[in-house]
């Protein structure tokens, strides 16, 4: 079941409506408002994770949280954070996390998600797929009825030897039948794909008319 919690906070932003940037801003905001200390948090990489690393460091360095180790889910989300000074681990020394806060390209009403059009999908499920909470935030245009329904593709990760070869066999795949999962992994050249299923614990939805939570 799905709980959902509306908190109904007006953004706080300069004018009357908010941009999507702010949206994305408060949502990561809320996000961090999870992170204790001496926890070990998934740093997610997009958009909207940026500024819920951004938030972390900025806390660190008020003394507001200690002893944080943050797991990065991409390159790009490590040199941010090593830029801000959040000591960082990885998953062989930390293979449990306590928290993860990331983006998503799709959020539906049960809380499964596409992932992975910001191109760092296949560390994002490793790094999600196992911590205690994942939190994940979006503001409101990444809400769908159904996964697929903003009519962008899922993406898939493949390795570069032959890729057209695999892109080829997907795209049959995807003609012979109207839904595929799991089977996508089986295809021999696919990493991984960005559906991801029953991961998420929270999701914070930031729209015009406030910041509402959902849990599973
Ligand atoms: C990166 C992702 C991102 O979380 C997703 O693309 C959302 O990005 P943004 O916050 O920039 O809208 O999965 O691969």
């Amino acid at each position: 079941p799905i709980h959902f919690i509306s908190t109904i906070e007006p953004p706080q932003t300069s004018h009357l409506l908010p941009t999507q940037d702010e949206l994305k801003k408060i949502a990561a905001y809320k996000a961090v408002e999870f992170v204790e200390s001496g926890m070990v948090i998934g740093l997610g990489t997009g958009s909207t994770a940026t500024h819920a690393v951004d938030r972390i460091a900025e806390l660190l360095h008020q003394g507001k949280l200690k002893n944080i180790v943050g797991i990065p889910t991409s390159k790009k989300t490590q040199e941010q954070a090593l830029s801000l000074g959040i000591p960082l681990s990885d998953l062989d020394k930390h293979p449990i996390l306590d928290l993860a806060i990331d983006g998503a390209d799709e959020v539906d009403p049960y809380l499964n998600l596409i992932k992975g059009r910001g191109g760092s999908l296949l560390r994002e499920k490793m790094v999600e797929s196992t911590c205690k909470k994942f939190v994940v935030i979006v503001d409101e245009t990444k809400l769908v009825k159904n996964l697929g329904g903003s009519g962008d593709a899922v993406p898939i990760e493949v390795v570069p030897f032959c890729w057209k070869f695999t892109e080829t066999r997907l795209r049959n795949l995807f003609e012979e039948k109207f839904e595929v999962g799991d089977e996508i992994l089986r295809l021999p050249g696919v990493v991984e794909h960005g559906m991801f299923l029953n991961m998420a614990t929270t999701v914070i939805v930031a729209g015009e008319l406030g910041v509402t939570m959902k849990h599973k």
